[in-house]
């Protein structure tokens, strides 16, 4: 005869236990909005906007540059990411602020139009654009702009690369200034200290149109690497090291008293704040953290507060959720997560981005995404009208920030102006 043990007992009620703990009830998560974004709204309503918007708070961005600022050691200079902070009304005002004449810019369309918009800039190139792109951009520069050429730090990361500009700067008749770029650490390319790195800088010193103006290391991965066994410190000293080793290299060649002139550019917006000297970078460069897209949610960056928001209105607010030819699962889902009660179509959609406010609203994965009217599910207090808005946190600014036309600035509970994004380019 089968007979339940006091072993058989333990052992189930362990079992539907460990169940039940995989599948925890979800909890509410709706609830009233928050009165920054009601005030917000509100703006946008006396703007009379009603498209899918991407808002700057200038408030939060002055305080995020003055942090920034804040935090830089003496001597240490800044140099403005135009690929994270891709418009030109936005790149001067932080210009203004910060008092900076230094861009890092990433492709030959956004170098072209800031060599005639700001031609006073020193732009060091992010990434090394292939030779044909720089001699693009040489034959598109107005002859009037012509001078802004000459402050631009050519990234470059192999001695194949190093030869097709010393042509370019050849044919062009020109002096062009290279930056090398460094590997220290993230192996994105670049020189590790080496003979090769010899190499290339003698033939930089030995040719006369070309001259060292300095190095690049950049090393974001810093920050993603755990504390455990003291990783991330081991790769953060190596990482200085390696720029260390470069720029004793380069001191060999070239002397103490040149290399101490150069620039020596390091960081970005997850790592600027290991920089607390100016042994080893002269300059940081950063732009994410001016207005902290959420992939900057980080420890290091919390002085740092969201400054940028997507605004959307809704187009649809239904007092419940209902699946196309699944309505017989509906009533089950619902009892089971509160969230997925009420439903929101908003205009848009399907953007790097998570919905911030109302609380609670999340994409529904069974529905889809959709950049026409997307479906959000909200818990039995989310309250919203057809023509008020959603807000959403981008994830990175780069592409998303030009998604949406002129951005909507927002200062003192009102929209302020408007500032024009650079066209969608690479
Ligand atoms: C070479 C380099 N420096 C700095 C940055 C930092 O940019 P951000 O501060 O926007 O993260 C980047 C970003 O891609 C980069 O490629």
């Amino acid at each position: 005869m089968y007979r339940v043990s006091r072993r058989h007992l333990i052992l189930g009620g362990a079992a539907i236990a460990g169940v039940t703990a995989l599948m925890t009830k979800p909890e509410d998560k709706s609830g009233p909005r928050t009165p920054y974004f009601l005030e917000l709204q509100a703006a946008l309503m006396r703007a009379g906007i009603a498209t899918p918007t991407l808002v700057i708070d200038r408030t939060r961005l002055n305080a995020n540059i003055d942090a920034l600022l804040g935090h830089l050691p003496a001597g240490m200079g800044y140099r403005i990411v135009a690929k994270s902070l891709p418009s030109l009304g936005l790149i001067q005002h932080i210009r203004e602020r910060t008092g900076t004449d230094r861009l890092m810019t990433f492709n030959q369309p956004m170098l072209s139009k800031l060599s005639i918009a700001i031609p006073d800039a020193n732009q060091l190139l992010g990434k090394p654009l292939p030779v044909q792109a720089a001699k693009s951009y040489f034959e598109l520069l107005p002859p009037d702009a012509s001078a802004s050429a000459g402050r631009i730090q050519w990234l470059i990361d192999t001695p194949e690369r190093l030869a097709q500009y010393a042509s370019l700067a050849r044919e062009q008749n020109r002096t062009l200034d290279i930056n090398v770029e460094l590997d220290v650490g993230l192996h994105r390319g670049g020189f590790e200290p080496s003979a090769e790195l010899s190499t290339v800088l003698q033939a930089i010193q030995n040719d006369p149109n070309l001259r060292l103006a300095g190095f690049m290391g950049y090393e974001p991965h810093i920050p993603a690497l755990p504390t455990t066994l003291g990783w991330r410190d081991k790769a953060l000293a190596g990482a200085w090291n390696k720029y260390k080793g470069a720029l004793g290299q380069a001191r060999d060649i070239f002397g103490a008293d040149a290399v101490s002139g150069l620039t020596r550019n390091a960081a970005g917006s997850p790592t600027y704040r290991y920089y607390q000297d100016t042994e080893i970078a002269n300059e940081i460069s950063a732009g994410s953290c001016l207005v902290k897209p959420t992939h900057f949610d980080s420890e290091l960056l919390e002085p740092h507060l969201p400054a940028s928001f997507i605004a959307t209105p809704v187009i649809k607010s239904l007092p419940t959720t209902r699946m196309p030819g699944l309505e017989f699962a509906d009533g089950v889902k619902r009892a089971w997560d509160p969230n997925y009660n009420k439903t929101v179509f908003i205009y848009g959609g399907h953007w790097l981005a998570d919905p911030v406010d109302p609380p609670g609203l999340e994409y529904n994965s069974t529905f889809g995404r959709s950049s026409n009217q997307e479906m959000l599910n909200g818990g039995p207090d989310l309250e919203i009208s057809p023509d008020e808005f959603v807000f959403f946190r981008p994830h990175q600014s780069e592409a998303v920030f030009l998604q949406f036309g002129d951005i909507a600035i927002f200062e003192d509970g009102e929209i302020v102006g408007a500032w024009p994004v650079f066209p969608a380019s690479a």
